[in-house]
This record gives structure tokens, sequence and C-alpha cells, in this order.
């Protein structure tokens, strides 16, 4: 194996440009390309890359390319939801005809659209006898792992383990057609987002260094609403930018869900998400607590050390320049100085490269990947029953949720 691994990544959009930021800060890796169908879109993140000295990067004609040139050792899978069983199959097609070898792959949030895919994108992944990451970057957030660890050594050594977590992701909708779209996204926010939010749970209730099965679900419950992008007003904003029918077909812009698990002892636990894209703030908001019986936690994105003002004659463009999926440019406004730090993106990174270098399996991979998409599947299901689900339910695999079949009517 090469002494440093070089990277190739499959999309080049919004998420690849954070990992391309958040690589300044990862040792012993270079990114080294990227395929898009639009290669001009791949051409100008590799000039990114090569002008923030994270690699020299060039644009891949194919995937089939990408896996067969020398200088790729791994592959940062950041396509669309819908694309992702296709890119894994052609990876493995490549593979298997001995066009290549890989040591690694990587595959953003969430691992798939349903729990069938990403059961799927399992299987593909072990027939490349590869090792594999699941790229969750909220459990990598210095301020989520740092506030954790202090809470389980001080707060759950001196009076037990923490009992609730309490997670959630907001914004005010996302930056791409395809999200909005429930067939090709694979549902609304809930899929969307809180795919972070109940991994970000499970992970602060799991006692450091145990496996994640350490806690294990029982019981889930959910509920999905159109609280704001299905109103008239609202939903023709988003048929002018997106081609989205929100009056007729929307997706869930609300959802939360609670999960029950048991630990150790079968004593129980709470996760508790809720996440949204109606959510009218400064811009991103992640939070997050963990309570146990004489302690508590608290962490959120926006409670920045940093703030401006800009008065009101300060009126220039819209951008994003102070927080990711940022709303106003006037007032007293939060800035998170460096967002591919903040939200996890470079500890995560560093962490899949270490893993895949000394060829040791990451702890959080595809199979935690399924695991999140199979309790995301039973809180769509507990909402379409309106009941508390047991987990898990049997037909869990076949199933895809109305939202993502374009057929949910709030
Ligand atoms: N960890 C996070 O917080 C986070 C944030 C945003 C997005 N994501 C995830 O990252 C992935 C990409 O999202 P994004 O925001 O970059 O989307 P995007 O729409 O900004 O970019 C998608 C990229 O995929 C490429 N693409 C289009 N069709 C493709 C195909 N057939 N095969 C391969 N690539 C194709 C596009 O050209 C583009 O470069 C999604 O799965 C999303 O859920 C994660």
């Amino acid at each position: 194996m090469n002494k440093r691994l070089g990277i190739g990544f499959i999309g080049s959009g919004f998420m690849a440009r954070f990992h391309i930021q958040s690589w300044v800060a990862v040792r012993d890796a270079d990114i080294r390309g990227f395929w898009s169908p639009t290669r001009a879109h791949a051409e100008s993140a590799a000039e990114l890359a090569r002008s923030l000295r994270v690699g020299e990067a060039r644009a891949f004609a194919s995937i089939e390319e990408m896996v067969a040139s020398p200088e790729i050792d791994c592959i940062w899978i950041c396509s669309p939801n819908h694309m992702r069983v296709d890119n894994m199959e052609r990876i493995v097609a490549a593979l298997r005809a001995g066009k290549g070898r890989l040591v690694g792959i990587a595959c953003e949030k969430p691992l798939a659209r349903n729990a069938g895919e990403a059961r799927r994108m399992v299987e593909l992944v072990e027939e490349a006898g590869v090792l594999h990451g699941y790229l969750e970057d909220q459990i990598f957030q210095p301020a989520l792992v740092r506030s954790k660890h202090i809470a389980w050594s001080r707060g759950a050594a001196l009076t037990g383990r923490p009992f609730l977590a309490r997670a959630a992701e907001e914004h005010s909708g996302p930056h791409a057609a395809w999200f909005w779209d429930g067939v090709r996204q694979g549902g609304g926010v809930l899929n969307d987002m809180m795919c972070h939010s109940l991994e970000v749970g499970r992970f602060l209730l799991t006692a450091p260094g145990a496996p994640r099965e350490s806690i294990r679900p029982v019981k889930v419950s959910g509920q999905i609403a159109s609280l704001k992008w299905s109103r008239p007003g609202h939903a023709r904003v988003l048929k002018d930018a997106y081609g989205v029918d929100y009056a007729r077909s929307p997706s869930e812009d609300f959802a939360r869900a609670t999960v029950h698990y048991v630990d150790e002892e079968g004593r129980p636990l709470i996760v508790e998400t809720t996440t949204s894209w109606a959510y009218t703030g400064a811009g991103l908001r992640l939070s997050a607590e963990l309570l146990g019986p004489e302690y508590s936690m608290a962490v959120n994105s926006l409670d920045t050390p940093a703030k401006v003002f800009f008065g009101r004659r300060v009126a220039g463009s819209a951008g994003e320049d102070l927080v990711e999926k940022q709303n106003a440019e006037q007032g007293l406004m939060p800035l998170v100085a460096n967002e591919a730090a903040e939200y996890g993106y470079e500890a995560e990174n560093r962490y899949f490269v270490g893993c895949f270098l000394d060829g040791r399996m990451p702890e959080e991979n595809f199979h935690h990947g399924l695991e999140v998409t199979e309790l995301l599947m039973t809180a769509y299901m507990s909402a379409e029953q309106g009941r508390v689900v047991d987990f898990k339910p049997p037909d869990l695999a076949d199933f895809i949720p109305a939202v993502a079949r374009g057929e949910w009517r709030p």
C-alpha cells in the first residue's frame, strides 16, 4: 500500500467541497481525483483541492477510470442519495474485473434511501472486500466529543450512566433540487437530517470504548408534518427554485422521533430527536443534550464565541459567509469560525484516513449506516401508522415511505 493514501471523490458538490476544506487538517492522505457527471464540476473541485494544496487532484472521465488509477487508494462517495447503489455497483464491478484495487470506501450519510438499498450497500462493500466507513460527521464535532467525554468521565463515573440524549438539526431548507424530491432523496427532512440526530443520540448514550451495539433499540415512535413549505406562497418559491410541486406532493419539513433503547443491563434509555427544514434562525443549528442522574451537558452550534453586528445601512447581497444555511446579513449574527472543524469534518476525515492507513475497520462503518437507515424507516412506519412500532419490524427491508413514493398527503 502507498505510505500516503490517494483519495478519489464521487461527486463534486456542496459536500465534497466541505471535505476538501477539511483536508488541510488531514495527514498522510492527498485528494487526487473527482468524478462527477458534469466534467466541469469535477475540474473545478480538483482546482479547489490543488489551490488549497491538499493534493494534486484531477478530473476523471468515469468511476471505472478512477478505480483503475494507481494513485487512488480510497473512494469517498458524495453523490446524491438515489445514485448510491449505482455508484457502488460500478466500483465493485471494476474491482471484480481486476481493473484496480482499493483499500477503503467511505460513504456520506444517509447510507441509502431505504433499508433495502442500505442492505445492498453492505452486501456490495463486503463483496469488494475493502474497509468501509460511514461518514457521520456530527459524532466527530469537537464540542460534542469533548463534552461527552467529560459527562461520562465525571458524571457517569460517580453517579451512573446517562439515560436521555436529545439531538436536533434544523435549518431553512436544502440547497439543491434533488433533496426536495422525495423519490430521489428517499424522503423529506426525516431521511435527510434525522440520520445525523439519531446517530448523535446513540453515540452520546454509548459508554466510551463500548461498541455502538452495546445499547439496543426496542421501539420507535415518529411524527412527520409539512408545516411551512406546502403553504401556497412557499410552495411557489420551491416550484420556481427547484421545480418541485409541494402544493400537490410535498415531503415533510418537520419530523421528530423517540427511540427507546435498553442498556447492557436492560435499563431503559431514550433518544429524542427533532429535525426541521422550517427553521428560521441565523442559519444551521445543531444541538444536543445528554442527561444523567446528577448531571447534564448541552451543545449548540449557534452559541458561537464570535458574533458580528451589521447596521441597517449594511444592505449587501445574500451569502453564506457567516454560517451554513445563513438566513440574514444584518443585525447581531453568529459567526462559525471554522465550519469544517466545528461540524466534525476535519476529525472525521482524519479518523477514516487513519483507519484505512492502519488497515483497521472503522468503528463507524456501513453496518452503522444500515442500522441508522433501519431506525429512520421505522420512524416513517410509525408516523404513517400513528403508533409506536417495535424494533425491528419484520417487513422493514421492503418498506418505502409514502413520501419517497411521491404519495404522501399530509
Ligand atoms: N454530512 C453532512 O452534513 C452532509 C451535508 C450535505 C450533504 N450530505 C450528503 O452528501 C451527499 C451529496 O450532497 P451534496 O450536498 O454535495 O449535493 P450536491 O447536489 O451539492 O452535489 C451532488 C454532487 O453529485 C454529483 N452527481 C450528480 N449525479 C451523479 C451521479 N449519477 N453519480 C455521481 N455523482 C453525481 C453532482 O454533479 C454533484 O457534484 C448526499 O448524500 C447528502 O446527503 C451530507
